[in-house]
Parts: C-alpha cells; structure tokens; sequence
C-alpha cells in the first residue's frame, strides 16, 4: 500500500481523537463526544493512526484484557478512505501483533460493512447483547479463534 504507516497515538492526541471520532457519529457507532472522553480513551486502550501520506485516514483500538484476550474497542476509517482496504489493513494489523491470541469485540448488528470485514478475517459471531453501552441498542459479540482460523 501506498506511503502508508500506524502510529501509536499519545496522550496530547485527545483532540485528534475527537475529531476522528466525530467525522463518524451514527447510529452503529458510538463515538467520543467531548475531550475528557476522549482523553480516558487514550488512557485506557491502545489506539493506532493509519497515516496516508502524512494524514491521519483512520484508527483502531484494543486493550488487551488479563486472560490475554484481544478485545478490538474500536475501528474507523474516515468515509472518503473508506472500500479501499485500509479499514482491513488495520485489523490485520492487530492480528499480526497477537497471533495466538483470542480477539473479541462488539458491532451493530445493522453495520454490514464493519461485520463482513470481520467475518473475511475470521470472526464468527457468538451472542447479541440487548444493550451493553446504554445506548438503548443491541450489538453483536464477535470472537476470533487462532486455534481454528487459517487466514
Ligand atoms: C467499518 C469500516 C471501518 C470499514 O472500513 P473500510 O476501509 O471501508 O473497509 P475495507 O475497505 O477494508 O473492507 C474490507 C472488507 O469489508 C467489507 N466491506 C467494506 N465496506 C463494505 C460495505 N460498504 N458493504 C459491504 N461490505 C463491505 C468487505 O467484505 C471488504 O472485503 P473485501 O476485502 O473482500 O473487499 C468503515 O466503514 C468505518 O469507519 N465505518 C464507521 C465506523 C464503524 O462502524 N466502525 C466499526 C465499529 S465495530
């Protein structure tokens, strides 16, 4: 991929973050709305910039929990960026960090592209929450085995 690099964001990234996150407000998404979240996101996950050409185009997080499970917290590409394969470049990305390890995370049963990406890296959906974020809406619980996944 072209001039392409991941960058570990930093504590003065809060407004980065913000903005990012903002560029993505929906209902199958559940964003950072003011600096002091933002800054408690920086302070509890590890969160990764894609730079195209020296320009933040996208990010992803994970916290890595106790049982050494994966949990990915969150994934955006900015929309102009977006059906090119960078959003699948990142999770890769995370693979790549933790090859044996179990990955989990959560989606909007009505995001399609956020779950075929997820499905094509071998993430099998496990259970539906009725409301885990207090948001009033259900997500799906997606988990990745190493064990028994071969891509
Ligand atoms: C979800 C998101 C990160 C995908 O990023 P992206 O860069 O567009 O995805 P990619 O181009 O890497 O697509 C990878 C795969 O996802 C699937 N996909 C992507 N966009 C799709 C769409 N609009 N419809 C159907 N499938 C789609 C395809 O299966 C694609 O597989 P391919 O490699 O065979 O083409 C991006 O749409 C986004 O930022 N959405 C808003 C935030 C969000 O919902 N994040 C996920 C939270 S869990």
């Amino acid at each position: 991929m072209e001039n392409i690099s991941i960058v570990q964001a930093n504590q003065d990234d809060a407004e980065l973050l913000l903005e990012i996150e903002q560029a993505t407000e929906s209902i199958t998404y559940s964003t950072v709305k003011n600096i002091s979240q933002a800054k408690s996101y920086i302070n509890s996950a590890k969160i990764l910039w894609l730079y195209k050409n020296n320009v933040v185009i996208g990010k992803v997080s994970y916290v890595l929990s106790e049982d050494k499970t994966v949990e990915i917290t969150g994934l955006i590409i900015l929309p102009a960026y977006r059906k090119k394969g960078y959003g699948k470049y990142l999770v890769k990305h995370v693979i790549a960090l933790f090859p044996n390890a179990k990955m989990k995370l959560t989606v909007h049963p009505e995001n399609n592209s956020a779950i075929s990406l997820y499905y094509s890296l071998g993430f099998t959906s496990q259970d539906t929450l009725t409301n885990p974020y207090g948001d009033g809406e259900p997500r799906l619980l997606m988990i990745r085995n190493p064990a028994t996944h071969q891509k």
